[in-house]
């Protein structure tokens, strides 16, 4: 039995072939359980126990060789096949677009204009921080402690990388460490607001893993939940272009607000099309309160003197509303027709 020469035939036979498909046939007929090695192995049986001992040993060293042989080569043909699909897959970004096609405004960034125009006329100004944070904004300073629910809750995506004080980065799951940043740098009376991207672990038709909100955050020596209230209702009138609108506050709970409130939009169908403000249905548009002293003091401001209210309002969901728009993918993947037909040219109202 000559183990070298079934072990260069069968490499030789690995060499030959290109596909995974036939490697993998090759493999069997080697390796399976009628392969010619593994009938090599089983007729080991009939030998002396001298024989066995070194036989054997060549024969799985010869297996061996094979397997690693069989997974490198596997391992080739499955990257070379990417690269193909790639190359066959490539759009060429410089290719010039028809020329019928006006470039439009995704409606995201419709809303977003149309969100800083109404609260900048009310006196508030855009504030900003990153997307990715350390867990101490996201979290620990807005008095989510660390083994809070609403950090599972929020299902994070965690960065696997630590800042100096050793805090882990996260993807913002909310625009609230915002309002930690802008505490800590600036002195009250604060009023501003801030749009921007929002990360979750989450995906389907209403949820994308990457979403946009807008915090806002209005502190001084004596604003109030009516204030809170009144803004908002105000807000939503414009933005919808409703002058009757029902809406309702239900009491809530955020770690980072005291009293809490989600606040609801009624909304009824008619002749299939939504129709909102009126009606017995409710369709949730934010979350808001009363900032949490706790807050305040994190971030140094005295809460015996001070006091205000925050919100944070998913603006892919005002914007699917807005626009009768249902599937929240359909403004991520990027696809002309849709733009041509949801986006905003210039001076386009809708
Ligand atoms: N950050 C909260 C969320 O994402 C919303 C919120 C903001 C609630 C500000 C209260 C005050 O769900």
């Amino acid at each position: 039995m000559d183990v070298k020469t079934v072990l260069e035939a069968a490499i030789k036979d690995l060499k030959s072939v290109n596909s995974q498909q036939d490697l993998y046939e090759v493999r069997v007929s080697y390796l399976g359980k009628k392969g010619k090695i593994t009938e090599l192995l089983k007729s080991l049986k009939d030998l002396s126990l001298p024989e066995k001992k070194s036989i054997g040993a060549e024969l799985n060293l010869a297996r061996e060789r094979l397997e690693n042989f069989y997974q490198e080569k596997i391992n080739k043909i499955k990257v070379d096949e990417i690269n193909q699909k790639l190359i066959n897959e490539s759009i060429d970004i410089t290719f010039p677009p028809p020329s019928t096609f006006i470039a439009k405004a995704h409606p995201i960034s419709q809303t977003f204009d149309e969100v800083i125009s109404i609260f900048g006329s009310m006196g508030y100004e855009v504030a900003e921080g990153p997307d990715i944070e350390t867990d101490f904004y996201n979290f620990s300073a807005l008095n989510i402690s660390e083994d809070h629910p609403a950090r599972e809750m929020q299902d994070t995506f965690y960065i696997n990388s630590f800042d100096e004080k050793n805090n882990p980065y996260v993807l913002r799951t909310h625009t609230s460490p915002v309002q930690i940043r802008t505490m800590l740098s600036s002195k009250p009376p604060i009023k501003i607001i801030a749009p921007g991207r929002t990360y979750r672990c989450d995906s389907d038709t209403t949820h994308s893993p990457m979403f946009h909100q807008v915090e806002g955050l209005f502190i001084n020596e004596f604003t109030t939940m009516a204030d809170l209230k009144g803004t908002l209702i105000e807000f939503c009138k414009q933005f919808f272009n409703v002058q009757e609108l029902k809406v309702r506050f239900r009491p809530s709970y955020f770690p980072f607000t005291e009293p809490s409130a989600e606040m609801d939009i009624a909304y009824e169908i008619i002749n299939d099309r939504l129709i909102l403000g009126s009606g017995d249905k409710w369709l949730e548009i934010l979350g808001c309160g009363m900032v949490n002293p706790i807050v305040l003091e994190n971030c140094k401001i005295d809460s015996s003197k001070f006091q205000g209210f925050a919100f944070g309002m998913g603006l892919d969901r005002i914007t699917m509303l807005k626009h009768g728009l249902n599937d929240i993918r359909s403004f991520f993947n990027g696809n002309l027709n849709w733009i041509s037909k949801h986006g905003f040219g210039l001076g386009d109202i809708k």
